[in-house]
């Protein structure tokens, strides 16, 4: 960056908290390598212009992102487009296994694709959240059996995360931490 220090800011669209755990997650990684960080809910989200990249994120519902976020992209679209912009999506597609399971992780939903495309993303990454059994109808427990779900709980893969953060990190040639002394 011609800059010393890199501005970016982190804007998350959550309904129950995980997209927002994961959205702070990318921002301590980032600070630790030395960028400014703001992270905020979309709703409340800062103005960008004079943020070097944003890293934006929502949780998945019905196959598409939270209102707030359309709705935010939709207002701010040039504001995006004009600088780096990275996307994520925290649902349970990523979670799925076995041979029906990884087709449907496989598969981008179509509004999350239009997202990228429209914004021309620097990059896209689907992450798992949380499902708890209990708060889950016996039939979608069913849906999400058949299509290859099993696990429940908090299945946010934190290593996953870390690394995608560090090829953030890299292509804005931030720092790499210090490992701490011995
Ligand atoms: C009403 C509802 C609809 C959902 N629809 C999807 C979906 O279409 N695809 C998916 O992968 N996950 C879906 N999920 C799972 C959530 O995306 C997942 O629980 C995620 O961790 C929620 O993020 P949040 O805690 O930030 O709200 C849905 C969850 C709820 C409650």
């Amino acid at each position: 960056m011609a800059k010393d220090t890199a501005r970016i800011v982190i804007l998350y669209a959550t309904a129950a908290g995980s997209t927002r755990g994961i959205a702070e997650y990318i921002g301590n990684a980032l600070r630790e390598r030395g960028a400014e960080v703001e992270v905020a809910a979309i709703g409340k989200a800062p103005d960008i212009t004079g943020a070097d990249a944003v890293v934006l994120g929502s949780a998945v519902h019905n196959a598409d992102l939270l209102p707030q976020a359309t709705e935010y992209i939709r207002d701010h679209h040039d504001d995006l487009v004009a600088r780096p912009v990275w996307l994520f999506s925290v649902g349970l597609a990523p979670a799925l296994r076995g041979p029906i399971g990884r087709r449907f992780a496989a598969v981008v939903p179509a509004k999350f694709a239009a997202v990228r495309d429209s914004l021309a993303v620097r990059d896209y990454h689907a992450f798992a959240g949380v499902m708890h059994r209990a708060d889950t109808a016996w039939w979608a427990r069913l849906v999400y059996l058949a299509m290859g779900g099993g696990r429940y709980g908090d299945l946010r893969d934190w290593n996953e995360i870390h690394a995608w953060t560090d090829t953030i990190a890299a292509a804005l040639r931030l720092s790499t931490p210090t490992p701490p002394a011995r």
